[in-house]
């Protein structure tokens, strides 16, 4: 086990640390507080401070332990300690990161700070500890990230190398199919809700169709071509309209409708935006990752997408990798080791708001 890295990750309401080396992981312990904030309908962060600080040491045991390393602080075989510097909640960061400074310093091993988004992306080429799956990555690629937090579209030209092409202008995607989910009073996190239930409905298209049918229409946002930004608002105001007019019975005798309706709408604009970007840059592979990447029926759409356009689509290989998880960090900071790209653990601060490769290009209309 060579250029071993302990990776932390505190940005939302996962707790998480993991053992990595390259792409293979070793361990990847989340310590997840949906129970703790699904009373408030999404994260409450200042529970999520607390919950953090009581958990982080436990995790961090926890995944030296799972990787089979010794829990000695002065024989650990570490290469560098990776933690996630932003986006994020600011005071949720700040616990991770503390730790991070306090482990390099105390271990006399370099620091690397890793974009959240970089490590969403990187997730999808993380393997197991035998390497296995070998995915080649040939640039220029196209990434499609998908969570509660961030709707985006990444062009990768070389590995660091970063242009957001397309980003959400309100609400993200994941935050869309939570909102549709508590407008139907179905808990939280609502898009494995709305999937399930979508699910039971029987005119979700195979993979093989290319009209999709859903009995509840809604006006999709942006509809120029070219333009690569996604907007979630107006599909949640005509669905929380459309619920309101609804009585108790109708509502009951359609929930499951609904969500399939709302969930086409919500994928939809993903699908298309996503293939004007493939025409646009003309990436050479196609990357997906993120909380809502769990979907399988969004996976059956990308590819189905990314066989029309002859590209290849990689997943992360397990649900613990499509959800916030210090895998994906260590993952993305093997590529920061090998540049020696460190941080400074004396300066090393939050960036709740860390972009990715700077600059969001719009492009206009052709
Ligand atoms: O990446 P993630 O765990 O945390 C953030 O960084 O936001 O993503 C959480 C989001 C939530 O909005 C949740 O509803 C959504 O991912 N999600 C799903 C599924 N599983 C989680 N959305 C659709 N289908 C799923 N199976
Ligand atoms: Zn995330």
């Amino acid at each position: 086990m060579e250029n071993l890295i302990l990776a932390i990750d505190t940005s939302c309401d996962e707790t998480s640390a993991a053992v990595t080396s390259g792409r293979r992981v070793f361990s990847n312990v989340i310590s997840s507080q949906i129970a703790l904030h699904q009373k408030y309908g999404g994260v409450y962060p200042a529970l999520a401070k607390r919950a953090h600080l009581e958990r982080i040491d436990y995790v961090l045991k926890e995944a030296l332990k799972r990787a089979g390393l010794p829990s000695t602080n002065h024989e650990l075989p570490l290469a560098a300690i990776a933690v996630t510097q932003g986006p994020g909640l600011a005071i949720a960061l700040e616990v991770g990161i503390a730790k991070a400074k306090q482990l390099a310093v105390e271990l006399n091993r370099p620091l690397i700070a890793v974009n959240h988004l970089e490590g969403h992306i990187f997730s999808t080429l993380a393997q197991n500890k035998n390497g296995s799956p070998e995915r080649e990555i040939v640039f220029p690629a196209l990434a499609l990230l998908v969570s509660g937090g961030h709707t985006e579209l990444v062009l990768m030209t070389e590995y660091g190398q970063y242009q957001v092409v397309g980003q959400t202008l309100d609400d993200a995607v994941g935050e869309a199919l939570d909102k549709a989910a508590r407008i139907l009073h179905l808990g939280y996190p609502g898009g494995p809700i709305i999937e399930a239930l979508a699910n039971q409905t029987n005119n979700l298209p195979t993979a093989k169709e290319s009209q999709n049918n859903p009995k509840f229409p809604f006006t999709p946002p942006l509809k120029e071509r070219g333009n690569l930004n996604f907007s979630y608002s107006g599909l949640k105001t005509q669905f929380f309209y459309l619920v309101a007019q609804m009585t108790e019975e109708e509502l009951g005798d359609n929930l499951k409708e609904l969500a399939a309706s709302f969930q086409e709408a919500a994928f939809e604009q993903l699908i298309r935006k996503t293939s004007d970007a493939i025409e646009i840059y003309h990436p050479q592979t196609l990357l997906c990752g993120g909380g809502v990447s769990a979907n399988r029926y969004l996976r059956t759409l990308l590819r189905r997408l990314a066989r029309e356009m002859k590209i290849p689509v990689y997943f992360p290989t397990s649900p613990k990798l499509t959800g916030d998880n210090a895998a994906m960090i260590g993952v993305a900071a093997s590529n920061k080791l090998q540049r020696s790209e460190f941080a400074d653990p004396e300066k090393l601060d939050r960036e709740p708001r860390l972009p990715l490769g700077g600059k969001v290009y719009s492009i206009s209309p052709s």
